[in-house]
């Protein structure tokens, strides 16, 4: 038995702002932001009561529905996130509550941006072990507190949402996958948690907000996801020519390009929404495949090629028939 995805979600902020919303907060430009990044505006939550816990419950709502499946025929919930309501509990815990998935075990993983493909595989391994059944995979990010509003190399990156896919255990699905991680560049993008505030401890008690050293993880992520690629197309003795769409990581339009490039491929194998969301983290890929099952793109027995790529350094990958 093998991970199939039955049933995809997502929930996206109502709110939006704009390149031109970004030029009134930092020292930047529509020009600047679409031509480096392909971004034109991002979702942006808008409330406190718009947070992690509510966009990832709404997120596996959907996704329950479109699978048909009740929360109590779930078995795991796995959500993927660096930006958690709380230290503890976990999001999956809070997510378990509010759905009544009252069967199911629940955790979290941080692996940044590769933190849904961690997600797939970990189920994956449940399934093919036969310790479980069925799960619920989310990405989640409130990125939009993590950031430092007057950092113009970051803030206009990123915004916030939720997605999530329903999978089950089946005879197809998850044909092959890989996670890895390299923590030597740890510090290519990082945030720091809260400070130690012990007697014993002299620290600070600032907050410390998201630093990404951009060209690093640019040149990482585009030779990363062939690598990956060609690791999986072997491993499930299939070429690049198999593969209906490659559904990566929305960070940049450019790192598309330059894979598309590398590879040899046209970008109509390469769907994106970078340019509606930004760079939604561990959310982006299930946010993408929701989208692209809703508009009814995806059809049985489509093969995709799923990779995430981020801190840590940290990457995953999957190939898998729809
Ligand atoms: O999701 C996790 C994975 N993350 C990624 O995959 C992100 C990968 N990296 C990238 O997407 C790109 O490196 C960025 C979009 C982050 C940056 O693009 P870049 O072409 O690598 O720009 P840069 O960092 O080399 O900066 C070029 C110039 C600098 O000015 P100087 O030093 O050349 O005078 C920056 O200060 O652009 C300046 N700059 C900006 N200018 C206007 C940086 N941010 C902005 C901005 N508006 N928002």
């Amino acid at each position: 038995m093998r991970l199939k995805i039955i049933g995809t979600g997502r929930y996206l902020p109502e709110k939006t702002a704009t390149n031109d919303d970004m030029a009134k907060l930092v020292e930047t430009s529509d020009e600047w932001i679409s031509t480096r990044t392909g971004i034109k505006q991002r979702h942006l939550v808008s409330s406190p009561e718009e947070n992690t816990t509510y966009m990832a419950t709404e997120a596996a709502k959907r996704a329950l529905k479109n699978s048909g499946l009740k929360p109590e025929d779930i078995d795991v919930i796995l959500v993927a996130t660096v930006s958690s309501d709380y230290i503890t509990p976990s999001t999956a815990c809070m997510v378990q509550r509010e759905l009544g998935a009252f069967n199911a075990v629940s955790f979290d993983i941080n692996a940044a941006c590769a933190g849904f493909l961690y997600g797939l595989n970990t189920v994956d391994a449940y399934f093919r072990s036969g310790i479980y059944k069925t799960a619920i995979i989310i990405g989640v990010e409130t990125l939009s507190k993590i950031v430092d509003w007057s950092d113009r190399s970051t803030c206009v990156l990123f915004g916030d949402g939720a997605g999530a896919v329903v999978a089950k255990a089946d005879e197809t699905g998850m044909l092959a996958c890989l996670q890895g991680s390299d923590g030597t560049h740890a510090d290519v993008l990082e945030c720091k948690a809260r400070s130690n505030n012990n007697p014993y401890v002299s620290t600070s008690k600032d907050f410390d907000y998201v630093f990404m050293n951009g060209q690093e993880v640019f040149k990482f992520a585009v030779r990363k996801v062939p690598e990956c690629l060609n690791q999986l197309l072997e491993k499930a003795n299939l070429t690049v020519n198999d593969v209906d769409y490659f559904l990566l990581h929305q960070a940049n339009y450019r790192i598309l390009t330059s894979i598309a490039k590398k590879l040899n491929l046209p970008m109509d194998k390469f769907p994106s929404n970078v340019d509606q969301c930004g760079n939604t983290s561990a959310a982006s890929i299930p946010i993408l495949m929701d989208e692209l099952n809703q508009q009814g793109v995806l059809k049985e027995g489509d093969l995709l090629f799923l990779s995430g790529f981020g801190a840590g350094l940290t990457w995953g990958a999957a190939l898998l028939k729809w």
